[in-house]
């Protein structure tokens, strides 16, 4: 039975995860990544429904209000988050979305347990939302969602965005099940990408893979009209306003500078995770450092990385192998009292970050493939002061953007991102504030609200009827 939400969120995840303390006490703690980042706020002010999981497994927790929203956990077994969570979603669906960087995993049991979980998804969705109410479907774990919801309660408006890169039919076509997965996403009203290629290539598949009738950005399903758009993800500007704004964050970006020698401070800030091109960008500095371009002292890399899906195989080994990179550059030129790498593999409060967003004379992104990357929206939003540099790679969703302001790279020319790492540093005032007054009109232009706003009144907009069929 419907319980009257209007406005309903379903992603893999809470936006909060339940943590058990030391001495055996409950609490919540922010979910990582760049979907909860983007959502929280709006679903705050919207007063929605979030159905999710909490982030332990063999956990039944009931519906539960925090920080304004109301929150659905959805249930997960310890083999379903093996099988669903780690599986399929991060070890067969992440990697083939990001260009095969890592090789994905094709595994039978895995596609069966991804069924299984969207559909426990799908009903805990059709219970909650209210008559002709919206429903909104995020990522990539759940693209099974909306033809399953659609089957139980067609009266909903579904929307469903992917917050990671699209692939190319080249690539898609590896996918042992990659009918079910399109007919999945076919269920929504509104299929909804980080950028205009990725929803290109979803409307090209759909031609080539299920012979769909399609015009340029709309494909002809099941008697419906499927609209596939792009809708650039962006941050909370207002937020990050008020957090650099605090007086303690900017005493505690003046400790950090402080505490990390006074040289100039390159910063990486990112989820633990093969796409981010961590490994490239600190041979970068590492081979500066060797060449004699930089002195130990000069400059000093601050890497913070979040612990992400760890009991996955491909992260294990990318966990080890930087923490062997860290340790040998370090090792090669850190002096005593001077660190040249500063490694911190763990999670930090938004005050902290931002802290560490103004502390930063140079932001390093440089992913091997991202869907947008909020980590370079967020530095560009925190500086107010119109100082510091972006260092971005191509392959990032938000060089579509920001690529005028940034120093450009690609992850994969190691030489080239020396000569960017090098040409950022050496950047004067005049030519930062040049740049970061180009990148900060399109994100302050562009900030979150904007993006739910758009996607929302898009999904809203009524259907479009279904064209004639022409005569062959
Ligand atoms: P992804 O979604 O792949 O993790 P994004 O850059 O799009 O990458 O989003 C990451 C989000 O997680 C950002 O909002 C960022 O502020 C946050 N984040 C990243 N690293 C940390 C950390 N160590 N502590 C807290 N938040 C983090
Ligand atoms: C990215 C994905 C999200 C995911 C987040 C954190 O932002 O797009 O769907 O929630 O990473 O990953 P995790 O596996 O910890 O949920």
């Amino acid at each position: 039975m419907t319980d009257g939400s209007e406005f309903v969120v379903v992603a893999n995840r809470l936006p909060v995860d339940r943590v058990v303390g030391a001495d055996g006490s409950p609490s919540w703690r922010r979910s990582p990544g760049g979907l909860v980042s983007a959502i929280a706020p709006l679903m705050r002010r919207r007063h929605g429904t979030w159905i999710g999981w909490a982030g332990s497994p063999d956990e039944r927790l009931e519906p539960f209000e925090e920080d304004g929203m109301r929150l659905v956990p959805v249930f997960q077994s310890s083999e379903d988050v093996e099988l669903y969570y780690e599986g399929f979603s991060n070890a067969t669906l992440w990697p083939l979305y990001h260009d095969v960087v890592a090789p994905p995993v094709y595994d039978r049991a895995m596609w069966d347990a991804y069924v299984r979980v969207n559909e426990r998804f799908a009903e805990v969705a059709a219970a909650v939302a209210a008559e002709g109410s919206v429903v909104w479907v995020q990522d990539y774990q759940l693209q099974l969602v909306p033809a399953m919801l659609r089957k139980l309660r067609p009266d909903l408006r579904i929307g469903f965005f992917l917050h990671i890169p699209f692939p190319p039919l080249e690539l898609f076509w590896q996918m042992p099940w990659r009918r079910q997965i399109l007919e999945g996403l076919l269920g929504a009203d509104l299929v909804g990408f980080q950028l205009p290629g990725a929803a290109a290539n979803f409307v090209r598949l759909c031609a080539r893979l299920l012979g769909a009738r399609n015009t340029k950005q709309d494909v002809h399903w099941d008697d419906r009209v499927v609209r596939a758009r792009a809708f650039p993800i962006s941050v909370d500007v207002e937020e990050l306003h008020d957090l650099i704004s605090q007086p303690a964050v900017r005493e505690r970006a003046e400790e950090i500078r402080a505490d990390l020698g006074g040289g100039t401070v390159l910063l990486g800030v990112d989820r633990l995770d093969y796409t981010k091109g961590i490994a490239q960008r600190l041979q970068a500095f590492g081979e500066l450092l060797s060449d004699g371009d930089l002195k130990p002292g000069e400059a000093v890399f601050a890497q913070i990385a979040t612990p992400s899906r760890e009991r996955v195989e491909q992260y294990q080994l990318l966990r080890d192998q930087i923490e062997q990179q860290v340790g040998h550059i370090n090792g090669e030129h850190s002096e005593l009292g001077t660190t040249v790498i500063h490694y911190l593999h763990t999670s930090y409060d938004r005050q902290e970050l931002a802290a560490l967003y103004l502390a930063a004379d140079v932001m390093v992104v440089t992913p091997l493939r991202d869907g947008m990357n909020l980590v370079a929206k967020e530095y560009v939003a925190c500086r107010e002061d119109l100082r510091g540099a972006l260092v971005l790679s191509e392959f990032a969703g938000a060089a579509a953007e920001l690529k005028r302001g940034a120093f450009q790279v690609n992850p994969y020319d190691i030489d080239g991102l020396k000569e960017a790492l090098l040409a950022a540093i050496r950047s004067t005032p005049a030519e930062q504030a040049r740049r970061m007054r180009v990148m900060r009109k399109r994100v302050l232009e562009h900030d979150v609200d904007r993006w739910a706003r758009s996607f929302l009144d898009e999904l809203e907009r009524p259907q479009d009827p279904l064209p004639e069929e022409q005569p062959a």
